[in-house]
């Protein structure tokens, strides 16, 4: 675990007297931050004229953030029938919705057929296979892109790495010609496009590159082969900075972009996706919880929550760190375990972590949530799921 202490005390700016009015826990939005996320987004993608930015709806699917979001233009990456619904009812158009994943059931893709999206990724024969017998059944061609697996490592936590051939996602490089061919023999898919996606929480620009050496190499084989596609798409994964949040509230996407451009080759026509999730809404949300206790130890000082982990779950699950704040407290900094209610020893937000002294009452922060935080809560123990309010609503 990290300590808050190497951090300058710069506390995130919060309408704390609305928040004195809201049953704790929630999740918090500040719009200014997502709307500047987005801008940068738009300024920095649209330097390059044949780039598309999907929002990969999994990182949060408030329908409050979704419109924003869509509202920006960007199209939408999904990985359920559920986040394929969740974008048609925010607005989405339907040929800006993308959807993978490795289990795809007749239910979500039929669905999904009804909704003519964009394009699906799909991961394995079997699958192309059932996505042509139900578009035939509807009379449709549905459009594919195939994930190809690249055996690219990414620096970041392992549950969280997707593109090495270990793991389950995707289609093996050895494949890929022979499943576009079978695409080809099919009457009601058509081969548009090629995805990839290595992992997510990257930071390291490197592990980016190694991607656009190896979409290159995949292509340059393609091209031999005299088979050109219209999109590539290389997935998400850019990560953000969790231990600064109020120092870079929005992550480099100039750099990121940037490092497409330089190292992707693309053919001519051919335009190049991105879904981006954990850069798009992560500092802007911070989960919101009040201290119910602070209980003295032996050796140490607990200040325990009303959020557990099944409000907030990567630092349980991930190991994550975010940040925390003392939201209503200025006094001297003391050391404190921040825990949670729950009945289990991972219940634990933040070890030996320096704060101003916490009473009873207290609201604390939990830092750059917005991403897999509200998404990923559970009804454990019978809680109720935390709400989330926006900036724009506390006014
Ligand atoms: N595209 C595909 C195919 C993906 O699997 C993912 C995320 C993304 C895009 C978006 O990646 P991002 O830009 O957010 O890195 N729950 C974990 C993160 C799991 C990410 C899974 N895939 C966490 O809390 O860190």
């Amino acid at each position: 675990m990290v300590s808050n202490s190497t951090i300058p005390m710069i506390k995130g700016t919060f309408p704390i007297n609305k928040f004195q009015q809201i049953e704790t826990p929630f999740y918090y939005y500040d719009m200014a931050v997502l709307r500047q996320t987005l801008d940068t987004i738009r300024q920095e993608a649209g330097k390059y004229d044949n780039f598309v930015v999907h929002y990969a709806v999994k990182a949060n699917a408030n329908p409050k953030i979704l419109r924003v979001i869509r509202e920006a233009g960007l199209g939408a990456d999904c990985v359920s029938g559920g986040e394929v619904r969740a974008s048609v009812e925010a607005g989405f158009p339907n040929n800006k919705i993308v959807y993978a994943g490795v289990g795809k059931t007749d239910k979500e893709i039929n669905y999904s057929l009804d909704h003519d999206i964009f394009c699906f990724n799909v991961e394995s024969i079997p699958e192309l296979e059932v996505i042509n017998e139900l578009a035939e059944a509807k009379n449709k061609v549905a459009h594919v892109a195939f994930r190809i697996n690249p055996d690219v490592g990414a620096h970041t936590h392992a549950n969280i790495t997707t593109g090495l051939a270990e793991n389950k996602f995707g289609i093996s490089m050895e494949d890929m010609e022979t499943v576009i061919e079978r695409a080809n023999e099919l009457k009601n898919v058509k081969f548009v496009g090629l995805h990839f996606h290595i992992g997510s929480q990257i930071l390291e620009m490197n592990d980016f590159v190694a991607l656009c050496n190896r979409v290159n190499e995949l292509q340059e084989r393609l091209m031999k082969r005299h088979i050109i596609c219209e999109h590539i798409n290389v997935g998400g994964g850019l990560g953000v900075d969790y231990h600064h949040p109020n120092h870079f509230p929005v992550p480099n996407l100039a750099e990121y972009f940037a490092v497409y451009h330089k190292h992707l080759r693309l053919y001519p026509g051919q335009t190049l996706h991105f879904e981006l999730g954990r850069a798009v809404v992560a500092q802007c949300g911070s989960l919101i919880s009040r201290v119910t206790y602070v209980k003295k130890g032996t050796n140490k000082q607990f200040a325990i929550l009303d959020a557990g982990f099944p409000d907030l779950i990567r630092p349980a699950l991930y190991q994550a760190y975010h940040r925390i704040e003392n939201l209503t407290s200025d006094e001297a900094e003391e050391t404190y375990d921040v825990v949670g209610p729950i009945c289990e020893s991972s219940d634990v937000f933040l070890k030996a972590v320096d704060l101003n002294k916490a009473h009873r009452g207290d609201l604390f922060a939990l830092r750059s949530a917005g991403a897999y935080g509200e998404i990923m809560a559970s009804g454990y123990n019978c809680r109720e799921l935390p709400k989330g309010y926006t900036s724009e609503e506390l006014v």
